[in-house]
Parts: structure tokens; sequence; C-alpha cells
């Protein structure tokens, strides 16, 4: 079995998703004592941004591309075996002016690569290839934007930026964990917070586990 682990925050150990992180790669590492880990933290191996010889190369095919065009995409090439090959991915982040931090966005634009994390089809359509991994999204909010609770809500351009790639590759139902307010709230409301991520964290392990 193995897992995924990537971290997008650049705090160290005073980071909330990367503290919540670790407490669910944790239960899970309890219940699977074999469990291999690769752990990326984006904010020390940051993807590169998409240039204009990536455009070009990835969407040249693989047999007619030159050693330059494949030495562009070569870190794009092995984080898509590194994905691929993991059978649960854990995504934990700060929300950032409303949606990823750009670490996590040069992470996806990395990710979405045809003929490997997707396929076109004969009749036009696509097909992702991250059909069988277990997904869950960690994000740390400093504001409090839940559906119905905040007149911040529909302020939330994360939940779908991650949602919509994601689902594009495969992902049909992810898990979200936001955790939320964790900044800009009094002390009582940040611990309630806490605790409920936590909580969150721990039925979310168990159903991975049955
Ligand atoms: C540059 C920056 C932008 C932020 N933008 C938002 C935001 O749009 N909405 C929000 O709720 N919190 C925002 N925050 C607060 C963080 O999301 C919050 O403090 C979170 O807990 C940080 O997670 P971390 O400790 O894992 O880095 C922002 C923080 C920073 C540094």
């Amino acid at each position: 079995m193995r897992l995924m682990h990537v971290d997008a925050s650049p705090k160290s150990s005073l980071s909330n998703s990367k503290m919540l992180s670790a407490y669910y790669v944790d239960l899970l590492k309890k219940q699977i004592p074999d469990l291999e880990i690769d752990y990326l933290d984006l904010s020390i191996d940051t993807p590169p941004h998409v240039s204009g010889d990536f455009a070009k190369a990835t969407y040249t095919p693989a047999s007619e591309r030159t050693d330059e065009m494949k030495k562009v995409l070569e870190y794009s090439d092995n984080l898509c075996a590194r994905v691929l090959m993991s059978d649960m991915l854990v995504f934990a982040m700060p929300m950032y002016n409303f949606s990823m931090p750009s670490s996590f966005k040069a992470f996806i634009d990395n990710l979405v690569r045809t003929n490997l994390t997707y396929n076109f089809l004969a009749d036009g359509t696509t097909s992702g290839n991250l059909t069988r991994q277990k997904v869950i999204f960690i994000t740390a909010r400093g504001a409090d934007l839940r559906p119905g609770l905040s007149p911040w809500a529909g302020m939330d351009a994360l939940t779908p930026a991650l949602r919509s790639p994601f689902a594009f590759l495969g992902v049909e139902n992810p898990h979200f964990v936001d955790a939320q307010p964790l900044q800009f709230s009094d002390q009582t409301a940040r611990e309630e917070a806490l605790k409920r991520a936590y909580s969150e964290l721990e039925s979310i392990a168990k159903e991975w586990m049955s």
C-alpha cells in the first residue's frame, strides 16, 4: 500500500494544514504498519510553472518528442508516475486569497497530462486515470467560509478549483476537510474548528480502512 502525502504550506511546524495532514497520515500508519509513504513538500520541491516549451512538448505525441522536449517534461513525467503508483493521495494546503497556493496550482499543471493521467477516447471524450486512488484534500482557512453558516461562503474558490481538475483526472468522490476559521476569529472558534477537523479526519480514516 502506497500513500503520497503532499503539503503546500510554506510554514514549518507552525502550519495548521501540515499539522492536520500529519495527524491523518499517522492515523493510517497505525492501521497499516507497512504503509509506504512518498512525501512531497511543495514549498521546498516546488514544481516548475508551465513554460512555452512545456506547452509545446506536452501536446507533441511522445514518439515525436525531441530530447529537449523530453527534458522539459521530465519533472512532470516523474510526478505523474509518483501519483499514478500511489493508492492513497493526501493533499494539504492553506487557503490563499480564496484559492490555492501557487505551488499547488503548479503541481496540478504538471499532473494533468495527456496519455499519462488522462486519455482522449475515440469518441472525442476524455477519461481520467486516477480512478483507483482514495483522495483527501485538507485545507486550512483563516476565515470561516462554511456554506450556510458564513456570509463568506460564496467566496470559496478553492473547493471548486480542486474538485474540477481532479474530477477530470477521474477522482469522483474526494474527501474534503476544511479547517476554518483558524486565524480571523477568537480562540474558542479556532479551537472548535480544529476539533471539528480532527474528528472529520478520524471518521474518514475509518472509512478508508473499512
Ligand atoms: C498570503 C495569504 C493569503 C491568505 N488568504 C486567505 C483567504 O483568502 N481566506 C482565508 O480564509 N484565509 C486566508 N489566509 C489565512 C490562511 O489560510 C490561514 O492562516 C491558514 O491556517 C494557513 O495555513 P497553514 O498554517 O497551513 O499555512 C491567508 C494567509 C496568507 C499568508
